[in-house]
């Protein structure tokens, strides 16, 4: 049978470093599926021999987006070397921050890196501003700005767009594609809400900032606690920050969930065929402490079984190199980079030909998705009181069942269901921190000599951050750094294979998937851009055919 190879590289709107290479047969169904980070990430590199308490600063330029979630895993990791333990009003401060840091980051993702998989503009030029009112009632009852007059401004703006000759950020989609299946109105209503969530953006990163100094790359995390005391003690620095997690569960409540819903209800028959599966193992180490409970609870789920959920035990990962661009041990980070075949496509012929730059993180020797998916799933599982209610609704809202959100469009969801349950959790976390001034609580920092702390010891953190799990690992030698290795949401999730052959989880979930049209690659798009892919800093870099730029030496 012919069979047609589909390159899509760069995948992401923003972070252009994924490739994917699928096979489909002639009628346009994916046989097989590669997909490959395609830059460097040296940060481990540039980390050693490094005093062990600036970790946190370098760590937290792996990335650009995820920059607050680096920078507390590595000096997690530092902490649990040295066992230091950290003061209840310190952690709940990186708390804060790492929550608003999950809404920001789910609320971008839906809209501005996601949404336009599913939203045609073009269609939505044809929309009624009084049906798309009424259409977006069906969603809640009372939706985030939802007159005849806004509708009437949005739909300006965006026939200016196109009046100008050019669609501004909205260039570059397969407009018109026939698997486009939201009516005009809909279309309008995300695009309203996608226009709101720039300006959303903007606000809720002064939540992160109120705490961190700044974001992204906040600097108020250090080995032993946090430096933030004096925006904890002024009153005001408290109220601003409440005050924007009050407006975000605003948008939440009324524009992110409610679209959620009417994504989940257009794409019904999508979920329900089960597009964008992927092999049905879950990994969450759980966290975020309140009280005796915890937001998300740890556990491991293989084979979409549900009902036997185990407990996270670190021990079994493991990390593996074989089809990786390395060498030697997984930990060394020796690079061993063996470039493409002549017509410019991965090398991925042989069961030990190397094709990424993404390590090859396993759980128990299997392949696991990480992400809100994984925790919703297993925490909703484990009957988890924090969530439940907001998993029970979004289920009975859109007739969906538990094993339905292990799809593309229901990834969608569990991280809709997720940023509602978070604002709820940071109202509680600040009535805590409130508490704890109110009776004298108020130290941020474990105090330590560091010249009489060990001069060798090893660490790890283990942290739930909006894209899945996150990983650091540190051992330290003479005070110093001598390895540091990070295993990141997406390493998980966008993995090669190993040895075994075993399909990673964006290349299971791309396989038989059907492709309309071959040209017009939407469909894969839209089950990675599902997970969330964030590819971290790097120094190899190669342009849209494959051929290489340049190589770098560090
Ligand atoms: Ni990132």
């Amino acid at each position: 049978m012919s069979t047609q190879k589909i390159v899509i590289d760069p995948i992401t709107r923003i972070e252009g470093h994924l490739r994917a290479e699928v096979e489909v047969d002639a009628d346009g169904v994916v046989q097989e599926a590669y997909v490959s980070g395609q830059l460097f990430r040296g940060i481990e590199i540039i980390l050693k021999n490094r005093d062990p308490r600036d970790a946190g600063l370098l760590a937290g330029r792996i990335c650009g987006v995820c920059t607050n979630s680096h920078f507390r895993a590595a000096v997690t990791s530092v902490e649990d070397a040295y066992s230091l333990e950290l003061p209840n009003s310190a952690q709940i401060i990186r708390d804060l921050m790492a929550m608003a840091l999950f809404i920001q980051d789910h609320v971008v993702h839906f809209y501005h890196l996601h949404s336009l998989d599913f939203v045609d503009i073009t269609s939505a030029l044809n929309a009624d501003p009084k049906s798309t009112s009424k259409e977006a009632h069906k969603y809640h009852k009372k939706p985030f700005r939802n007159s005849h007059s806004h509708y009437e401004s949005v739909l300006e703006k965006l026939s200016n767009f196109v009046k100008a000759g050019k669609l501004g950020p909205f260039s570059n989609g397969y407009w018109g594609h026939s698997e486009y299946k939201l009516t005009p109105e809909q279309n309008l209503v995300i695009i309203s809400h996608y226009l709101e969530a720039l300006k959303f953006q903007t606000t809720i990163s002064k939540a992160v900032a109120i705490f961190g100094g700044k974001t992204p790359h906040p600097q108020s995390i250090v080995v032993g606690g946090v430096t933030s005391v004096a925006d904890m003690l002024n009153p005001q620095r408290l109220n601003d920050y409440l005050f924007i997690i009050k407006n975000a569960k605003e948008f939440i409540d009324r524009a992110y969930l409610p679209d959620a819903k009417l994504l989940s209800i257009a794409y019904r028959d999508d979920i329900k065929s089960g597009v964008g599966r992927a092999n049905g193992n879950f990994l969450s180490v759980g966290g975020y402490a309140f009280d005796d409970k915890e937001l998300f609870c740890n556990g491991v789920v293989y084979n979409h079984d549900f009902e036997n959920i185990a407990d996270f035990e670190e021990y079994k990962i493991t990390e593996e190199i074989d089809r990786a661009w390395y060498k030697g041990d997984s930990l060394d980070n020796e690079i061993e980079y063996t470039d493409f075949n002549e017509d410019g496509s991965l090398k991925t012929a042989k069961n030990d030909d190397k094709y990424s730059w993404i390590k090859a993180p396993r759980y128990a020797g299997k392949v696991m998705e990480t992400g809100p998916l994984a925790r919703v799933i297993i925490s909703y599982k484990k009957e988890n009181i924090l969530i439940k209610s907001f998993v029970d609704e979004f289920l009975k809202d859109t007739d969906l069942e538990l094993m339905d959100l292990s799809t593309t469009v229901g990834r969608d969801a569990a991280r809709a269901i997720e940023t509602g349950y978070i604002c709820e959790y940071i109202f509680k976390l600040v009535s805590r921190l409130i508490q704890n001034i109110k009776y004298y609580d108020t130290e941020t920092w474990a105090k330590y000599d560091f010249d009489s702390l060990k001069k060798r010891a090893k660490g790890r953190a283990f942290l739930e951050v909006p894209r899945g799990t996150l990983s650091h690992f540190i051992k330290i030698q003479d005070a110093k750094i001598e390895n540091f290795s990070v295993i990141a949401p997406t390493t998980w999730n966008a993995t090669p294979r190993n040895f075994d052959g075993v399909r990673g989880a964006y290349e299971e979930a791309l396989l038989g998937l059907k492709i309309e049209d071959t040209s017009k690659p939407l469909e894969v798009l839209r089950v990675l851009h599902s997970f969330d892919p964030c590819l971290a800093c790097a120094v190899h870099i190669i342009d849209a055919k494959g051929k290489n730029l340049g190589k770098y030496k560090i």
